[in-house]
């Protein structure tokens, strides 16, 4: 097996910050990517990291992260970038909000893939250790979102949905070649920013969405099943994978209060 080598984004905080400190902990060399560098210097400080900061959303920014990819030689991408804002109903929604989620779901995907999949291309050329055929990959986190609306959901269901097609269509155009394309669509996760950036800053707000909530998901439940997955040999492709906590059944049906079984 050739040495794993991975571009992970969104690490500055949440699930990418947490991919990219189990990822080091296995022993892989990681390029981590958010826009905040003083959050990644601070990562790179603590792991021993690579990072580069980049604004996925910005063309430029992103021609700077492919030299940078580049000189890092990666084997795999681990796409996390991206967000949600707002959560009142469609007609409430403001197109400002849209297009950000559009710009950091979609376009920052698209664009971070185009930048690094000729490098990870040219990774599988080069012989594994080992004599066994040299994978690449391709991990993007979406969410339940992405296949089940909810009210309030809007503009963050069309982005991820977006973002889910954009993967499935990359994995057949991938056909024949050695490289798994595989997505993680999480539910409930209680990170530091997710529901803060949601709600425009407002931690109250942010903070009643897990309220209640018998052990809703930590960046680190969901950084681990991605690793774990990641960990698996080259040639086996878990294309989709679902990750909840026990206390959300379905995207709308949350239970508030103590789990208990019935009598
Ligand atoms: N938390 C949940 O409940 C949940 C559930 C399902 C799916 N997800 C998805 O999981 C991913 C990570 O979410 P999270 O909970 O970890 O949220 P988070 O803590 O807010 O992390 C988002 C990360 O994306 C980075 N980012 C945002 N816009 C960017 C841009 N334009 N260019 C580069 N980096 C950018 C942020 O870093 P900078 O601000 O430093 O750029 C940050 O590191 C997102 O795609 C989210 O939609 C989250």
């Amino acid at each position: 097996m050739s040495e794993k080598r991975l571009i992970v984004t969104g690490a500055s905080s949440g699930i990418g910050e947490a991919v990219a400190r189990q990822a080091v902990a296995r022993g892989w060399r990681v390029l981590a990517v958010a826009r905040r560098a003083e959050r990644l210097e601070a990562l790179a400080a603590e792991t021993g990291c690579e990072v580069f900061a980049a604004d996925l959303t910005d063309e430029a920014s992103v021609a700077a992260l492919a030299e940078a990819a580049a000189a890092f030689r990666p084997t795999g991408l681990v796409q996390v970038a991206g967000g949600a804002k707002g959560a009142a109903e469609l007609a409430e929604t403001t197109i400002d909000d849209w297009r950000w989620m559009f710009e950091a779901n979609v376009i920052g995907t698209k664009r971070v893939i185009d930048a690094v999949l000729p490098l990870l291309r040219a990774s599988t050329a080069a012989p594994s250790a080992d004599g066994s055929a040299s994978y690449a990959e391709v991990m993007v986190v979406t969410s339940i979102a992405a296949t089940v609306s909810y009210k309030g959901g809007s503009g963050y269901n069309a982005a991820k949905s977006a973002e889910k097609q954009l993967v499935d269509v990359l994995r057949l155009e991938l056909a024949g070649e050695p490289i798994r394309v595989m997505e993680v669509a999480p539910g409930m996760v209680h990170t530091e920013e997710f529901s803060l950036v949601r709600f425009g800053g407002d931690r109250e707000k942010a903070d009643a969405v897990y309220d209640d909530v018998q052990d809703p998901l930590s960046a680190d439940d969901v950084a681990r099943v991605m690793t774990d997955i990641l960990a698996l040999p080259g040639h086996v492709s878990v294309d989709e994978t679902i990750i909840k906590p026990v206390a959300q059944t379905h995207p709308w049906v949350v239970t508030k209060g103590e789990l208990r079984a019935k009598r």
